[in-house]
């Protein structure tokens, strides 16, 4: 009986003991601000890691891939898969289909750039969902040299929209490591 008490004593106890903080000043601190984030950014923490550690949508996207071997011949339409990664945050990028895949919706900075050879040429574009957003004319027939041509597009892309480079008009020859493809959401 008196054992069953004092466990019972105990119990309650040590229910109400949970209910204190033990530390009331920074209960009373974080009712004062309305959120996590809030108090992330009150006490100074660089805003960027606030928004990363409290919101999904700002999770980081960034990928860097380039060309493993010379693509020659590439006939219009045609995707360029770019095999060697350096960077893939986030994952979007498929090295196997050379198709990014937004892992959530938002503004996306892509850029690319074609390494072609004197007197050939490489006219690529950057695919959204099978449509054109941005081209990259690369043609110079007169130079003693290699030519790099860039390009950069910015996009708003919904999540699981899918991003490639193709060639809007062919044939498209382009060298090696020298031609790259990057992009990262905003
Ligand atoms: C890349 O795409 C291929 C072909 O669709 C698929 O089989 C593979 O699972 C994908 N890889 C990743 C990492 O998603």
């Amino acid at each position: 009986m008196f054992l069953t008490f004092a466990i019972l004593m105990i119990t309650v106890q040590c229910g109400l003991c949970d209910k204190v903080s033990p530390k009331p000043g920074l209960k009373l601190f974080r009712e004062d601000y309305k959120s996590v984030e809030e108090t992330c950014l009150a006490v100074g923490f660089v805003r960027n890691n606030c928004r990363s550690a409290t919101k999904k949508n700002h999770r980081l996207v960034a990928f860097d891939v380039m060309l493993k071997h010379d693509k020659r011949n590439l006939a219009t339409k045609a995707r360029i898969v770019f095999e060697h990664v350096e960077l893939n945050e986030g994952l979007g990028y498929n090295k196997s289909t050379g198709i990014f895949t937004a892992p959530s919706g938002g503004i996306y900075v892509f850029d690319w750039t074609i390494l072609t050879w004197q007197g050939e040429f490489a006219y690529t574009s950057l695919v959204v969902n099978d449509q054109i957003k941005s081209w990259n004319h690369c043609r110079d027939v007169n130079s003693k040299t290699l030519l790099p041509c860039s390009k950069m597009a910015i996009v708003k892309l919904k999540n699981g929209e899918q991003v490639w480079i193709g060639v809007f008009i062919g044939p498209a020859n382009m060298y090696q490591k020298y031609t790259s493809f990057s992009g990262y959401k905003l």
